[in-house]
Order: C-alpha cells, then sequence, then structure tokens
C-alpha cells in the first residue's frame, strides 16, 4: 500500500464531498491546479468561484479551463479571499460544499508574493461561515519561505480553538521529509449553519 500525497489526500477529502451541482470555492488561484481539479468534480452544473490577487496566476488558470472546457464553471475573481463574503453570490452562504487554501507564493511567480496571516485568517472565518453542513475546508500550509512558519502557526492557532461541537479539525504532514507542506481540514458538523464560534 501506498500513502497518497498531502496534495493528493487534499483532493480525496474534498472530493468525498462534492456532488454533481455542488458549489466550491478556490481561495488561491495560482497556477489552477485546484480550481481544475474542483471545476472537474462540481460536474457540468456546478459552479466554482476562485480567489487570487495576481494576473499572472489567473490568466494562466484562465487558459487551462478554457483548454479543458471547463471554463463555464468556474469565475475568477482578482480579488483577496479575505474579501470572499462580499464577492460570492449571497445566496452561496451557508451552501458551499468545499473551499481549498493553498498558501504561500505562485511557483513559478514572484516568491515575494506570498499569502500572509492578517488577511488568510479572515478569509477562513468566513470560509467557515459560508460553509455547507457537511462541507469541508483544506488549508496546505508551508513553512519553507520567509514569513511561511509564522502564517502556519497563526493558522494551526485559530483551527485547534474552532468549537469542537461543530467542527473537526485533523492535520496530516510527510513526517520524514524537511519542511514537507502541512495539510490541515476542517470538516463542518452536519447541523444547520450558525455564527462561527471561536473559543478564547
Ligand atoms: C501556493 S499558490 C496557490 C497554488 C494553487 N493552488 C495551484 O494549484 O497552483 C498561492 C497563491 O496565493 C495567492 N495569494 C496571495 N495572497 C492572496 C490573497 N490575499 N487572496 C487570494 N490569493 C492570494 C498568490 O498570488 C498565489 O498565486
Amino acid at each position: 500500500m501506498s500513502l497518497p500525497s498531502t496534495l493528493t489526500q487534499a483532493h480525496q477529502w474534498v472530493k468525498g464531498v462534492l456532488n454533481p451541482g455542488s458549489f466550491a470555492v478556490d481561495a488561491t488561484v495560482g497556477n489552477g491546479n485546484d480550481t481544475l481539479f474542483l471545476a472537474r468534480a462540481v460536474g457540468v452544473s456546478g459552479q466554482v468561484h476562485g480567489f487570487d490577487i495576481q494576473q499572472e496566476a489567473l490568466d494562466r488558470t484562465g487558459e487551462r479551463l478554457r483548454e479543458a472546457g471547463l471554463a463555464g464553471r468556474v469565475t475568477l475573481h482578482r480579488a483577496g479571499h479575505e474579501q470572499m463574503a462580499e464577492t460570492l453570490p449571497p445566496d452561496w452562504r451557508g451552501k458551499v460544499r468545499a473551499v481549498m487554501f493553498n498558501l504561500g507564493y505562485l511557483p513559478r511567480g514572484n516568491p515575494t508574493v506570498i499569502t500572509h496571516a492578517g488577511t488568510t485568517l479572515p478569509a477562513l472565518e468566513q470560509s467557515l461561515e459560508w460553509l455547507a453542513p457537511g462541507g469541508i475546508l483544506t488549508v496546505m500550509l508551508y513553512t519553507g519561505h520567509p514569513g511561511g512558519k509564522e502564517e502556519a502557526e497563526q493558522v494551526m492557532n485559530l483551527l485547534k480553538r474552532l468549537d469542537a461541537r461543530r467542527f473537526r479539525t485533523v492535520c496530516c504532514q510527510t513526517l520524514n521529509r524537511q519542511q514537507a507542506p502541512l495539510l490541515t481540514a476542517v470538516a463542518k458538523s452536519g447541523k444547520p449553519a450558525e455564527i462561527l464560534s471561536v473559543q478564547t
């Protein structure tokens, strides 16, 4: 038996909650790997919204989506994920089946343009509100670039303090590789959505 990579593991968890017609969000579009995966998984009747602050990322991903014939089910926003709540269709609130974050910098792009806890944490809190009961949020964390370790610590602190009655949070990492990415996931309980509750 072989264990999946953390990237594959994230896709497997997300695939488990997506059905044809589902709503999904890629919070860090980058080169579009997760956007394409989500677009395929929601099927022809589903929809995906994607966020990135770099036009380069959106252009590359838009091209890949067009080539794959998937552009019609994806809306790309040149906007920070912290603007998710004001950007997503209002009727998606509490109905998003999956949100994926892949933090850090754009591979083959400017390595100094990175995600930051100051915007990542509000975006995570918004995502948890917009998730459907039974939905899943995945966050891939990287510690090898400047600022990555600090961001990862703050994300972990937020996820550890989530109300265990409403969310189940797990993490997964390859242990015998230096600075391997850390995959975290939050499953929202099947009960009706209420206000995000963080224990202080
Ligand atoms: C590691 S890459 C994402 C990789 C992507 N999931 C893929 O499959 O190729 C991180 C991306 O986050 C983007 N980013 C940085 N700050 C952001 C923000 N506030 N909101 C949305 N995206 C942001 C960067 O521009 C970069 O493209």
